[in-house]
């Protein structure tokens, strides 16, 4: 009988697919998956109905990206990050920010070379590296405060190591890199010869005084670095699936080699309303911060109020919350506790760990507040049963 390959059997299935049909069952708010329950802006929208009206973009797009959108990108890195990107051989367009980490890690990485993965890690980093022949190597984040040990960084280091995969503001804990964190791994980099590649898709949603600085802005490290971003989170068009990688050309034709051989091309009205949306006034970006700092305040307020203890996010939508004054028991346990008697759905980050370092968070739980305030508040409401 013909059966999987040997490749992906090991992957099992998501913990987002059990946590989401256990929500669906017990009809439980659902802050797990990174979803917004509200709508994109409406003039995206009609960016997006205008560009499947006009016939010509119905057909496939250029490879590498609508050109007016390979514009945008490289107009959007240089008006926020003042980065000098060539919109023809600087820039890829791919299926969502997931591809274009694929694209990036099937372009720049040998079989055999080892991956730096700082954990936790957005899920599908690691398959994407062992799918290439690679071999991940974990830097824990520690908490309560979520950052790495210099020395264990330090260590992860060698001749074999080719790529690190960097996320920042970080997914799911929240932290925005500072400057002497950055510096720090650039340097590494730079010693070692090391590619990297950086996943930035939460570049718009920092909080308070944080800052987003993209790996590539520090001395040396354009070089040697792919930034990764897409249209899903700043937009609220997370079902788009419309990513980009930016960087120096000599990577980005690695990156493209991969992915003329993976999708080829993506969809194209959808390009072209998101050319039209990274070209929105700054306003526009201001809007959308304060609308999350609020959401974030909702969300930090129903987690004190539940006696749930976290450290305030930086940026993203995600918050981790640490149960154990509350709960006895793993962060899977508590997970489908929660989802199925308290009626709030959130994540086990164990499972964005590697088995050695998964303890670290396992009396933890993801908490995504992309969600409307009605919903938040809802979800306070029931939280706070928890205290009781
Ligand atoms: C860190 C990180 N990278 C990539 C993605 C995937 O982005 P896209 O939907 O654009 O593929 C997500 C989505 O949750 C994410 O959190």
């Amino acid at each position: 009988m013909p059966t999987m390959s040997s490749r992906v059997a090991p992957f099992g299935t998501t913990i987002f697919t059990e946590i989401n049909q256990l929500a669906l069952q017990h009809n439980a708010i659902n802050l797990g998956q990174g979803r917004p329950d509200f709508d994109a802006p409406a003039d995206i929208i009609g960016a997006a109905m205008n560009a499947l009206r006009g016939a010509y973009y119905n057909q496939y797009a250029p490879g590498a990206g609508a050109p007016s959108l390979r514009k945008a990108v490289a107009l959007h890195a240089n008006r926020f990050y003042n980065a000098d990107v060539d919109p023809n051989a600087g820039v890829i367009v791919t299926a969502g920010a997931t591809e274009a980490v694929f694209s990036s890690v099937l372009g720049l990485v040998d079989r055999g070379d080892e991956v730096i993965v700082i954990e936790p890690y957005f899920d599908s980093y690691v398959p994407n590296i062992l799918m290439a022949g690679a071999t991940p190597i974990y830097v824990p984040l520690h908490p309560p405060h979520w950052t790495f040990d210099p020395d264990e960084l330090r260590a992860a280091f060698n001749s074999k190591t080719r790529a690190i995969i960097l996320n920042t503001p970080q997914n799911p804990t929240g932290r925005v890199f500072t400057l002497e964190e950055l510096t720090l791994i650039a340097d590494l980099c730079k010693e070692h010869d090391v590619t990297v590649i950086s996943d930035e898709v939460y570049e718009h949603l920092i909080f308070d005084s944080a800052r987003h600085i993209p790996i590539a802005t520090l001395p040396g490290m354009f070089e040697r670095t792919v930034t990764v971003s897409s249209l899903g989170k700043t937009f609220s068009v997370t079902g788009w699936k419309i990513g980009w990688v930016w960087g120096t050309p000599d990577l980005i034709k690695g990156v493209a080699q991969a992915h003329q051989f993976v999708t080829f091309a993506v969809n194209h009205p959808a390009q072209e309303a998101a050319a039209y949306a990274l070209s929105l006034p700054g306003t526009y970006f201001e809007d959308f911060q304060a609308m999350y700092t609020g959401k974030r305040d909702l969300m930090m307020r129903a987690l004190n109020g539940a006696g749930l203890k976290a450290r305030t996010p930086e940026g993203t939508y995600f918050v981790m919350a640490d149960f154990s004054d509350v709960f006895d028991g793993d962060d899977l346990e508590f997970s489908r506790y929660l989802t199925a008697e308290v009626g709030v759905a959130c994540i086990p980050p164990t499972f964005f760990y590697s088995t050695p370092h998964a303890h670290m968070a396992s009396t933890m739980a993801r908490f995504a507040f992309c969600k409307s305030d009605k919903m938040l508040q809802e979800a306070a409401e029931r939280l706070a049963t928890l205290a009781r």
